[in-house]
């Protein structure tokens, strides 16, 4: 049987996992953070002193890796990964790699059969057929004043001005990428999510009810 798929795209810090956890959660759909994927990635890269800019030494260790572990860890959501993230995320061989993944995640889950999976280019380009597809719109100023929150309370230094101006670049990077570019896929459905959780969840339930 097909899988059932709903797609949860959007930029750096507009809530997205937050908002699949929650589908995954309310609806009994498999959760899978794409994003961590690529901050799990640029992890091992960095650890092993692999030139990120450079896809020759990346597609060596790529070569060498069995598979990726879908754990989180608190050093993966700090600055220097999600920067390192971003930046191997533009290499076709990267993302040619983690797309691997997601489908093989997917092949190998098939008896949960529905599935929420989040990123920037789900409903674009990984599950162009996603059944439905939504798009998480929130303002820069908004995402970072959270992303700051986030940070501090998890015990690590910040500067408000410095994320906004990070979220920016990673923004822009995102979406001027040759590879991927973020977009609002066709067909999705944008979420508002500039206001508090539960008016944003209000907005689901018309989709993911029946
Ligand atoms: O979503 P998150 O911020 O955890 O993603 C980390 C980085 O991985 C992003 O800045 C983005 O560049 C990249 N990414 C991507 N495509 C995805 C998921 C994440 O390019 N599907």
């Amino acid at each position: 049987m097909k899988p059932y798929i709903v797609s949860v795209d959007g930029p750096a810090a507009s809530g997205k996992g937050r908002i699949a956890k929650y589908i995954s959660k309310k609806w009994k759909l498999k959760h899978l953070d794409s994003g961590m994927l690529y901050r799990r990635l640029a992890y091992i890269l960095i650890k092993d002193n692999i030139n990120i800019k450079n896809p020759k030494e990346i597609q060596v260790k790529l070569d060498k890796l069995n598979g990726i572990s879908f754990r989180n860890n608190k050093y993966l959501r700090s600055q220097a990964v999600s920067k390192a993230s971003s930046q191997i995320a533009i290499h076709s061989i990267v993302r040619l790699f983690i797309n691997r993944v997601q489908n093989s995640f997917v092949k190998e889950n098939l008896e949960y059969n529905r599935f929420v999976i989040d990123g920037r280019d789900i409903g674009s380009v990984v599950f162009k057929n996603a059944n439905i597809k939504l798009y998480i719109d929130v303002e820069p100023e908004i995402r970072a004043k959270r992303r700051y929150k986030q940070l501090i309370d998890s015990g690590e230094k910040s500067i408000y001005q410095k994320i906004l101006k990070d979220i920016i670049l990673r923004d822009k990077k995102d979406k001027t990428r040759k590879n991927s570019p973020l977009t609002i896929p066709k067909g999705s459905v944008i979420i508002n999510n500039n206001g508090n959780f539960i008016r944003t969840i209000k907005q689901l339930k018309c989709y993911l009810d029946n």
